[in-house]
C-alpha cells in the first residue's frame, strides 16, 4: 500500500470511528488515537522518509488536509453527542412540580395567643395604646393605691403568692393604673394585658395563673355610657353582633362598679369587672376629679378564649397538650 493509500484508509477509519462513537468520552479516546502525538495520522508523517524529494511536500500537505477533515468530523460528532448528553442529564434531574410537596410540620399559634392578638387589635382600633408592666408587683401598686381599705373582704378574693413582704405576683392587671397616672396626664387611653396570679382553688374556670386585659380612660366628661359603648364595640369586634349586660358590682377602685357580660350561645357570659375610676384615686394622682372622670375595666382573656374557641376547661389552655392544640 502506498503512503497515499494508507492515508486514505486512516482518514476513513477515523471518520467511521467518530460516527460510531456513543459518548463524548469515547470521542476523546478516538481523537487521541488518530490525532494525538503518537496517533495514527501523526504516525503517517514518518512515512515521508520513504518518498522522493518532490513527493514529500505533496504528501505532507495531504496528511494535513486529512487531519483537518478528521477534526471537522470529530467536532461535528462532539456537538451532537454533547447535546444528547445534556438532554439526558436534564431529563434525569427533572422535578415534577405536580408531585405533592415534602411537607414539614409548621407550628401554629396557641389559641390564647391568637385571642390576645384579636383583643389587642380591637382595643388599638378604639384608640388605646398598650404598655407592659411588672408581673412581680409591689403591694403598693397591686392594692394600696387602688383604694383597698385595710382588712377589707376584697383582699380575700385576691389571695396571692408573695415573693417577699412587699412583693407579690400581681393578682390583677389593674395594678398598671397607678404606673400610668404617675407618668401621664389626661387625656389618657391606656391598656395592658398579661399574666395574673391568684392563690385559689383550681376548677374548670379558675386557675392559679390566668390572663387579663385592663384599660384605663381618663378625660373630661367621660361617663358610664362611654364605658358601656366601648365595651359593646369591643364585644362586637370579637363576637359579632351581641347583647351586653352591666350589673352592679363592687371593686374598691371604682364607683360605681359593674360586672360586664355578653349574651353568648344563649347564656350570659361574664367577662370581667369595670366601673368609673374612684375619685379618691384621681385625687391621689393629682388629677382634679371635678374636672376629669375616668373608666376602667379588667377582663379575663382565658374566658374570652374559652368562649370563642369552645374550650370548656381553663386548664387545657395551660397544659400544652398537642392533641388538644392541633384542633385550632
Ligand atoms: C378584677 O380582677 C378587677 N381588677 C377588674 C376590674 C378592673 C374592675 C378595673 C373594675 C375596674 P375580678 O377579680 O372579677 O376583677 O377578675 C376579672 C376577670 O378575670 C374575671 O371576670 C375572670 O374572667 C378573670 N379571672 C379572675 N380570676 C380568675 C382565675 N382564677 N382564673 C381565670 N380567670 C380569672
Amino acid at each position: 500500500m502506498t503512503p497515499q493509500e494508507q492515508l486514505v484508509q486512516v482518514v476513513q477509519s477515523a471518520t467511521d470511528a467518530a460516527q460510531a462513537a456513543a459518548s463524548t468520552a469515547e470521542l476523546e479516546r478516538i481523537e487521541q488515537e488518530y490525532l494525538g502525538r503518537k496517533g495514527q495520522l501523526t504516525g503517517l508523517l514518518r512515512l515521508i522518509g520513504l518518498l522522493s524529494p518532490d513527493e514529500k511536500p505533496v504528501f505532507g500537505q495531504s496528511v494535513n488536509a486529512g487531519k483537518d477533515a478528521v477534526v471537522v468530523v470529530l467536532e461535528t460528532r462532539r456537538a451532537e453527542l454533547a447535546k444528547k448528553e445534556r438532554e439526558a442529564r436534564w431529563a434525569a434531574d427533572a422535578v415534577d412540580v405536580t408531585l405533592p410537596g415534602d411537607t414539614r410540620p409548621r407550628g401554629g399559634l396557641h389559641p390564647l395567643t391568637r385571642q390576645i392578638a384579636d383583643v389587642k387589635a380591637a382595643l388599638i382600633s378604639l384608640g388605646y395604646s398598650f404598655g407592659e408592666y411588672p408581673e412581680i408587683e409591689d403591694y403598693h401598686y397591686n392594692f394600696e393605691t387602688l383604694n383597698y381599705p385595710p382588712d377589707h373582704p376584697a383582699f380575700d378574693e385576691q389571695m396571692s403568692f408573695y415573693v417577699d413582704d412587699r412583693h407579690l405576683m400581681r393578682t390583677q392587671t389593674t395594678a398598671f393604673q397607678t404606673h400610668v397616672m404617675e407618668t401621664r396626664k389626661p387625656p389618657i387611653r391606656a391598656a395592658t394585658l398579661g399574666r395574673c396570679y391568684r392563690y385559689e382553688a383550681v376548677d374548670q374556670t379558675h386557675y392559679h395563673t390566668f390572663h387579663q386585659v385592663d384599660i384605663l380612660a381618663v378625660d373630661e366628661g367621660l361617663s358610664l355610657a362611654d364605658l358601656k359603648g366601648t365595651f359593646a364595640q369591643m364585644a362586637r369586634l370579637l363576637y359579632g353582633e351581641v347583647e351586653v349586660r352591666f350589673r352592679p358590682d363592687f371593686f374598691p377602685f371604682v364607683e360605681p362598679g359593674v360586672e360586664m357580660a355578653i349574651r353568648w350561645r344563649d347564656r350570659w357570659l361574664e367577662l370581667g369587672g369595670a366601673g368609673m375610676v374612684h375619685p379618691h384615686i384621681l385625687q391621689a394622682m393629682g388629677i382634679d376629679p371635678e374636672r376629669y372622670t375616668g373608666f376602667a375595666w379588667g377582663l379575663g382573656l382565658d374566658r374570652i378564649t374559652m368562649s370563642r374557641c369552645g374550650i370548656d376547661d381553663i386548664r387545657l389552655l395551660f397544659e400544652n397538650d398537642l392533641a388538644m392544640l392541633r384542633q385550632f
